[in-house]
This record gives C-alpha cells, structure tokens and sequence, in this order.
C-alpha cells in the first residue's frame, strides 16, 4: 500500500548544509516528496508538534533546539512509507543507528540526530496536517 509519512529536516542538518544530501538519501530510497517548504519554528510550534513529550525530562531541550534555526518539513509518498522512511532513518540515538542510515552518517546525537520520521501511520496524518494544508500536496505519479 501506498502511504505518505511526515519527515523534519532538523537544525543541526539546515545549519550544516545537508538538506541536499538528506533529499538525495530520501529519493534514492524511492520515496517521492509531494510538499516541503522550510520554516523556523515559534517555540508554539514546536510545542505543538511534539506535545506527546510534554512531560518528559527532555522537553525543554528539545523546544530549545527545534526552534534553535530553520527546518525543512515534508511529506513523502512510497510503499509501507511510515515503516520504510524510519528504517531509512536510523534508530533515534545515532549510537544506536544502523550503518548506512542517515542518522549513522549524519546526527550528532540523541538531540542533534538531523531527522524526525513519523512512528505511525496515524502520527503522519496528525503531522501532516499539523503544517500542510490539504492543497499543498502535490500529486505526482
Ligand atoms: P524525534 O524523532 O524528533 O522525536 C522526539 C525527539 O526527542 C527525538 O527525535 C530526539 O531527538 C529527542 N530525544 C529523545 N530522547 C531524548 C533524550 N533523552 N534527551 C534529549 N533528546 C531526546
């Protein structure tokens, strides 16, 4: 089946000139980006999208660091996307990541780890339309 899954290109990876290397990894994989557009995040924002961490002991650094500089946001299409687009991205602490992962290759750590995939196919329709409007999306075949 085909699905569309929500990806963040973070600050760490904006700041460091990766966002063209990071697309090149997203398409090879054969993923199709049908919406994207940078954005630097109000600190509501960030809150917002990751209102799940809320309470968790890293909240703070992480609003602090969403919002440190500008991110790209974008929404990619693909078989099983959700599933294949984080495998593609590596487990969360890079320590942990795969060889061959973005995160392997590029995060600088557990804060600094360069991308955010949705975890379900659920949290990419949330994610999704957290930034996009339906119209934003384009169809591509
Ligand atoms: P992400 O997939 O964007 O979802 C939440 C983020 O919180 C996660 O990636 C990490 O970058 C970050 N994170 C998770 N655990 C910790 C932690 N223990 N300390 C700091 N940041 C964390």
């Amino acid at each position: 089946t085909i699905q569309r899954t929500f990806s963040i290109v973070k600050p760490d990876a904006v700041k460091r000139n990766l966002i063209g290397a990071i697309y090149n990894r997203i398409e090879k994989a054969g993923f199709k980006i049908v919406a994207a557009k940078m954005l630097h995040l109000t600190e509501e924002q960030a809150q917002g999208f990751y209102a799940e961490h809320q309470e968790k002991p890293f909240f703070g650094e992480l609003v602090a660091f969403m919002t440190s500089g500008p991110v790209m946001v974008q929404v990619l299409e693909g078989e099983q996307a959700v599933e294949r687009y984080r495998e593609l991205m590596g487990k969360t602490n890079p320590e942990d990541a795969a060889c061959g992962t973005i995160r392997a290759d590029y995060a600088l750590s557990l804060r600094h780890n360069s991308i955010h995939g949705a975890d379900s196919p659920e949290s990419a329709a949330r994610e999704i339309a957290y930034f996009f409007a339906e119209d934003e999306l384009c169809a591509r075949d």
